[in-house]
């Protein structure tokens, strides 16, 4: 996640460039060069045939290369620059279609539509001005290889004149003459597409050099069950590029089937705890230990296993609810899908519905509320019964009566397991027996509720004024 790229859509980019590198290696230009070691073999034939003749295309070959040579160097920089417009044209062109709704309704389309026609327009620039490059290159080697077969014709014909040689040996030597020339006026066009390929693998390149969740040769411990104990000792944390730390030296020690909740100011660090402890980021000081195992050591698939995670932020997916939900397990039953889609509430709508649980879900869950698709994403954190459930803000969007039956299966649901829920909702504090009070990045109260709930009440816990 560190490493994740700040636009989706160059990103999307720079994997289509993977076919324009391939098209560099299979591509009929590419086998010109082997015809280039034929035109020195020609050129020794003409000087059999013809002897000083063949200075004539020998003085050619290095004039032709010298310029194609020479072109590369604007042509290098203007590829690069079309390369990067590329990208962000692209980015411009997802960001826009995932955020219709909202560019649309901010009235944010004429900003929009500059940056695109901006980029578009860097586009049209630089591809004309490369291809206008490569042409002059391809040009003027043909010219050159147009002069070259007049000089062997002017050159030849006085040379017959002075009876120094024959009118077949002319012949031959200006047929071999085009013949060693025509793979020149080739290299050009060759040099072009070697640009686009080399900017294609540098991007090509950086993709693979990203750090890899599972990097081959790092032993996981295999975990597959955990009790739910869950400690953080002295973390610190920044996201990538951030000024400030989004977490300093929090600790804390959960045990297995506690419920704590994390309440806080926004942007205090509730959210990134949370992230943590699924391993998506890791700390940069300090030890998140699950179980007393070091999450580092366990294996990502087994640590989400057994954490339930519904985001802040909730993301779904095209296909039905049924899909959405058990994305996480393919495999899981009906029976397990039912118990977690009821302890979440989506059976309520669920079941209103004519298709059921095959009710249709748009692109990133258009054609839900923004409370059913929390309830969606916590049947999601549900699904495979965890012994750690993470929710972050569960019920920001679902309405009081829905909450209200929420929480009384969940706290049915949960007797045994790890509670840990990210909340500024009052009414959700029933479920829990103990809190957390986070500030900006710092753990500044930690007890049971009634004494943390009395100290806020009667201001003794300092929180910073914003
Ligand atoms: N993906 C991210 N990249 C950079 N900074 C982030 C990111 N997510 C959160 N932050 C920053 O980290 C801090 C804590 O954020 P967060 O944990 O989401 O707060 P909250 O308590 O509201 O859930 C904030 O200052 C926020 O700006
Ligand atoms: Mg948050």
């Amino acid at each position: 996640m560190a490493a994740r790229s700040n636009s989706v859509g160059s990103f999307a980019n720079s994997m289509q460039e993977f076919e324009s590198f391939r098209d560099f290696f299979t591509s009929a230009t590419l086998t010109t060069l082997i015809d280039l070691p034929f035109a020195f073999l020609f050129i020794a034939v003409i000087w059999m045939l013809a002897g000083p003749v063949a200075y004539i295309p020998l003085a050619v070959i290095p004039l032709t290369i010298l310029v194609s040579l020479i072109i590369q160097i604007p042509l290098g920089r203007t590829v690069q620059n079309l390369f990067r417009h590329s990208g962000q044209r692209s980015s411009t062109l997802i960001e826009t279609l995932t955020g219709l709704e909202t560019i649309k309704s901010i009235g944010a389309e004429t900003p929009i539509q500059r940056k695109w026609e901006q980029t578009v327009g860097f586009m049209t620039k630089f591809s004309q001005r490369a291809r206008l490059l490569s042409s002059t290159a391809v040009n003027f080697t043909s010219f050159l290889q147009q002069m070259a077969t007049i000089a062997v014709v002017v050159f030849g014909v006085y040379l017959i004149t002075e009876n120094e040689i024959t009118m077949g040996a002319l012949i031959a030597s200006t047929i071999l003459t085009g013949r060693a020339l025509a793979p020149m006026a080739q290299l050009a066009g060759i040099l072009t597409r070697y640009h686009q390929s080399k900017a294609a693998l540098q991007s090509l390149n950086t993709l693979m050099n990203l750090p890899v969740e599972r990097p081959s040769g790092r032993e996981f411990l295999h975990r597959p069950e955990f009790k739910g104990g869950v400690e953080f000792k002295k973390v610190s944390f920044r996201y990538p590029n951030q000024p400030v730390d989004a977490l300093s030296e929090v600790s804390f020690s959960i045990k297995p089937g506690e419920k704590v909740a994390f309440i806080g100011r926004i942007g205090s660090g509730k959210s990134t705890i949370e992230k943590l402890i699924l391993g998506l980021y890791e700390p940069d000081e300090g030890a998140i230990l699950l179980d007393g195992t070091d999450i580092r050591q366990v294996d990502p698939v087994d640590l989400r296993r057994s954490v339930g995670y519904a985001p802040q932020d909730v993301v779904l997916f095209f296909g039905s609810i049924r899909d959405n939900i058990t994305m996480v397990a393919p495999f899981a039953d009906d029976k397990m899908v039912l118990k977690a889609a009821d302890v979440a509430g989506v059976s309520e709508f669920v079941n209103r519905h004519p298709s059921g649980f095959d009710m249709p879900v748009g692109e990133r869950g258009e054609g839900l509320s923004g409370g059913q698709r929390q309830s969606v994403a916590v049947a999601r954190a549900l699904l495979l019964d965890p012994s750690v459930v993470v929710l972050d803000e569960p019920t920001n969007a679902m309405d009081n009566s829905t909450e209200e039956r929420f929480k009384a299966k969940l706290s049915e649901s949960l007797k045994e397991k790890t509670l840990l829920l990210v909340t500024h909702k009052a009414s959700l504090l029933s479920l829990v027996d103990r809190i957390i009070v986070m500030d900006q990045g710092h753990l500044v109260a930690d007890g049971p509720r009634e004494q943390i709930l009395a100290a806020l009440k009667k201001g003794h816990i300092k929180v910073s004024k914003g």
